[in-house]
């Protein structure tokens, strides 16, 4: 594996080095999951941000606050990143905590403890196109070429936070029981309340109408695109630059068509299919 200087190794996995330190990857190790913590896991441009929006209120009885006052790095940061060690320790229970690693890489405590997991996917062809995107915008990441090379590597696993297919995969072990909620992006774009009630349903919480209608309202791209607390506009421009590419992008699902050849779509297609084969795991994007 190729390690450039903008990333760093962790056990086989690249990881970008501006928000993964030795330290943080420390703090991940040694972290103490509590029982009632809440992870929402995921494959890097799969949904993240948008789980960072909607999971604190659903855990706090729907009050916004978190929302439109803290940034969603903090309100449900990355347990692998340097911010959890600042901010996660203060944090009242249930904690929102976001993750983008494998099943195998999580804290030892993790695997002991009754912490539920919400796990989101989104149609791999759509992650690599944001992810292009994120690519540019971000001076953090290599540069990433051609779209046809930055598919090749995607479909290579040289890149930072490996295959997605992996990921998928580690995710889907059976030792979690019940302790797994999968929705995909796909899901929430078309019934984003329909979701959130499986959600809550899952977490064992209620809302009442009007306070799920605030955060379905709140939670939709139109809205998050507004809310500086959401949208990374409050990153200096060296680091993300929105002029580029906006974080908050598109935020639909198909955007895929408009940058695959199809002889690139077919190679990829062929390559994931062989992947996922004798896995028994359906998405709704595999009949496209
Ligand atoms: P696009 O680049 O396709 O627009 P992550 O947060 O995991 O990095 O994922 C980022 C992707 O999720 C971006 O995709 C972003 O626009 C999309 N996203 C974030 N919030 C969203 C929302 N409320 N509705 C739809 N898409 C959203």
């Amino acid at each position: 594996m190729e390690v450039s200087e903008f990333n760093l190794l962790y056990k086989g996995f690249l990881l970008p080095k501006l928000a993964h330190t030795e330290e943080s990857l420390q703090y991940l190790e040694n972290f103490k999951v509590k029982d009632d913590d809440v992870f929402a896991v995921t494959y890097p441009k799969s949904g993240t941000t948008w789980m960072q929006n909607i999971l604190p209120p659903l855990l706090n009885g729907g009050d916004l606050t978190p929302v439109q006052t803290v940034p969603n790095w903090d309100r449900a940061p990355w347990l692998e990143e340097i911010r959890a060690a600042v901010v996660l320790e203060e944090r009242p229970s249930p904690r929102a905590i976001v993750s983008h690693m494998p099943y195998r890489l999580m804290p030892s405590s993790f695997y002991k403890s009754k912490a539920k997991v919400i796990y989101v996917a989104r149609n791999p062809k759509d992650v690599i196109v944001s992810s292009y995107h994120f690519h540019k915008m971000a001076s953090f990441l290599e540069d990433p070429g051609t779209f046809d090379d930055f598919v090749n590597k995607f479909l290579s696993g040289e890149i930072v936070f490996g295959k997605w297919s992996d990921h998928i995969k580690s995710w889907r072990n059976p030792e979690l029981k019940d302790r797994i909620l999968y929705v995909t992006y796909e899901e929430m774009l078309q019934d984003l309340r329909g979701v959130l009630c499986r959600m809550l349903k899952f977490l064992g919480r209620e809302l009442s109408t009007e306070a799920l209608d605030r955060v379905v309202s709140n939670s939709t791209f139109k809205n998050m695109k507004t809310n500086k607390m959401s949208n990374y506009t409050m990153v200096p421009q060296e680091i993300m630059d929105n002029n580029k590419s906006a974080f908050l992008r598109k935020g639909v699902a198909g955007d895929w068509k408009n940058f695959f050849s199809p002889e690139l779509d077919a190679k990829f297609t062929a390559v994931i299919r062989e992947e996922m084969k004798g896995t028994n795991i359906k998405f709704p994007w595999d009949e496209e």
